[in-house]
C-alpha cells in the first residue's frame, strides 16, 4: 500500500541550532589507534569504580530510586550538594539538573526574552552557542583580558540595548584554561550590576584546582555587589561521572521557580536512579581523596602535554586547573590541513575555531584545545610527538 510522504515543517528556531563541532568529532574517535585529545572527558582511571559500583548497589535498594521526584531534585541530595557549593548570598535556593548544560539552558531561557542579546565569552565552550539558538536568542562575544582591568569593552557592549543576560566560565574556562583575577571578577559584577544584567557563572571545573583554592565564585561575591544577580551551575561530570548527567544550580529565589516549572515542562523532573546514586555516593565519604587523587593526577598531565608543548615551540598559558590547554601553534607552522595531517598520524584535537562565536570565522584557526586529562601520562607523551610530527609534514 502506498502511504502520503508528508514532510513536516521545522520550527526556525530547531532549524537555527548550530551543530556541536565537538560532538561531530566522536566518529573521529572510534578509528582504531587514535589518541583523543579532543575530547573534554575524565580519564577511565579517574573514575573512582569502586566507590560509584557500592552506591549504584545502595541505590537499587531504595525504592524512591525507582519513583516520580520533586522536579527540583531530591531534598536529601539537594542538602548533601550544600557541602559543594560556593558560599551565596542569602535566599539562594538548589536545584538538581541534568548537568551544568541544563542549569545554563533553564537559566538563560528563563531571563533572556526571545530576540534579546546575551553576552558570551569568546572563544565560548560551543554548547552554549546551540542554547542560544534554540532559545530565540541574539549572541555577542566579549573578552576578560588582564590588558582591560575596567573591562571597558564589557562595559561599552553592556551599554547596548536588548542585553538580558550575560554567561560567564571563569575559572578554569573551556576551552581557554583561563582563571579570572578576583578584581576582574569583581568589576565585572559591578558592570552587571550597573546594567541590570544577570550573570550565568558555569562553574564545572571549580574541585579540578590544581594550585590551592581557586578565586571567589562570581555567586559569592554577588553578596558584596548591591544589586548583582548570579545563577551558579554546578557539575558531577567531572568530579564523579558524565554518565550520570547530574548537575545543580544556585539560584536566588525568585528565578528558582520559573526554572523548576520550566524544566518541568521539559521531562518532570532529574532521573531519580541516578541522584540515588549520586547521594549514596555522597554519603560514602570518598569524595575528597578521590579528588586529591584525580587532582593530581591531572595536574601532571597538564605538566607533561605543556611540556611536550613548549618544547615544539608552541605558545601556552598552562591552565592551573581544569582539562584543557588552548595553544597557539608555533609561528613558522603550516595550519591549514593540519586537522586531517593530524588524524592520519592517530591523533585527534579540537581546532580552534570550533569554539568561535560565529561558523567560518578562522580568527582562532592557529589554536587547539587539547584535553589533558583523557589520557595517561606516557601516552600524552605519544600523542604530542603524532602532533608535532603532523604540524611537520
Ligand atoms: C564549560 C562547560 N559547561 C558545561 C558543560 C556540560 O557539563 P555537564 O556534563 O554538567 O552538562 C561542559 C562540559 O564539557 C563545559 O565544559
Amino acid at each position: 500500500m502506498q502511504t502520503d510522504v508528508f514532510s513536516p515543517e521545522l520550527s526556525s528556531l530547531v532549524l537555527a541550532v548550530p551543530d556541536n563541532p565537538l560532538r561531530a568529532l566522536y566518529p573521529y574517535n572510534t578509528r582504531p589507534g587514535m589518541l583523543n585529545l579532543a575530547s573534554g572527558h575524565p580519564s577511565r582511571d579517574a573514575y573512582d569504580v569502586e566507590g560509584l559500583t557500592e552506591a549504584s548497589h545502595r541505590a537499587t535498594l531504595d525504592a524512591t530510586a525507582w519513583s516520580y521526584g520533586p522536579s527540583a531534585g531530591d531534598p536529601e541530595l539537594i542538602a548533601a550538594l550544600v557541602a559543594l557549593t560556593p558560599p551565596r548570598p542569602q535566599g539562594h535556593r538548589l536545584i538538581v539538573t541534568s548537568g551544568a548544560q541544563q542549569v545554563v539552558d533553564l537559566a538563560l531561557r528563563s531571563l533572556a526574552r526571545p530576540g534579546s542579546t546575551v553576552l558570551l565569552p569568546e572563544p565560548v565552550y560551543p554548547a552554549i552557542l546551540a542554547i542560544c539558538a534554540a532559545a530565540g536568542l541574539r549572541v555577542s562575544g566579549y573578552r576578560v583580558t588582564a590588558e582591560d582591568p575596567d573591562l571597558t569593552d564589557l562595559g561599552r557592549l553592556l551599554g547596548q540595548v536588548g542585553v538580558s543576560a550575560l554567561y560567564a566560565q571563569p575559572t578554569f574556562s573551556n576551552p581557554g584554561g583561563e582563571t579570572w583575577s578576583l578584581p576582574m571578577r569583581k568589576r565585572l559584577l559591578e558592570l552587571c550590576a550597573a546594567y541590570r544584567v544577570s550573570v550565568v557563572e558555569d562553574d564545572p571545573y571549580r574541585f579540578l584546582s590544581f594550585a590551592g583554592a581557586p578565586p571567589a565564585a562570581l555567586v559569592e561575591l554577588s553578596a558584596e555587589v548591591a544589586g548583582s544577580v548570579v545563577i551558579w551551575a554546578g557539575s558531577l561530570s567531572k568530579i564523579l561521572a558524565p554518565g550520570l548527567r547530574l548537575g545543580w544550580a544556585a539560584v536566588p529565589q525568585a528565578i528558582a521557580q520559573p526554572m523548576t516549572d520550566l524544566r518541568q515542562a521539559g521531562d518532570l523532573q532529574p532521573n531519580s536512579l541516578a541522584q540515588r546514586v549520586a547521594l549514596r555516593y555522597l554519603e560514602l565519604d570518598r569524595l575528597d581523596a578521590h579528588l586529591s587523587r584525580v587532582r593530581k593526577l591531572y595536574a601532571a598531565r597538564r605538566d607533561r602535554l605543556a611540556a611536550a608543548l613548549a618544547r615544539a615551540d608552541f605558545t601556552l598559558e598552562p591552565a592551573a586547573g581544569g582539562m584543557f590547554l588552548f595553544p597557539a601553534l608555533p609561528e613558522d607552522a603550516r595550519a591549514e590541513g593540519l586537522f586531517e595531517r593530524a588524524l592520519d598520524q592517530d591523533v585527534l584535537y579540537a581546532p580552534g575555531p570550533a569554539f568561535a562565536l560565529e561558523r567560518g570565522d578562522h580568527r582562532l584557526g592557529n589554536r587547539l584545545r587539547l584535553c589533558f586529562a583523557g589520557l595517561d601520562a606516557e601516552t600524552l607523551g605519544t600523542a604530542a610527538r603524532r602532533l608535532v610530527a603532523a604540524l611537520k609534514e
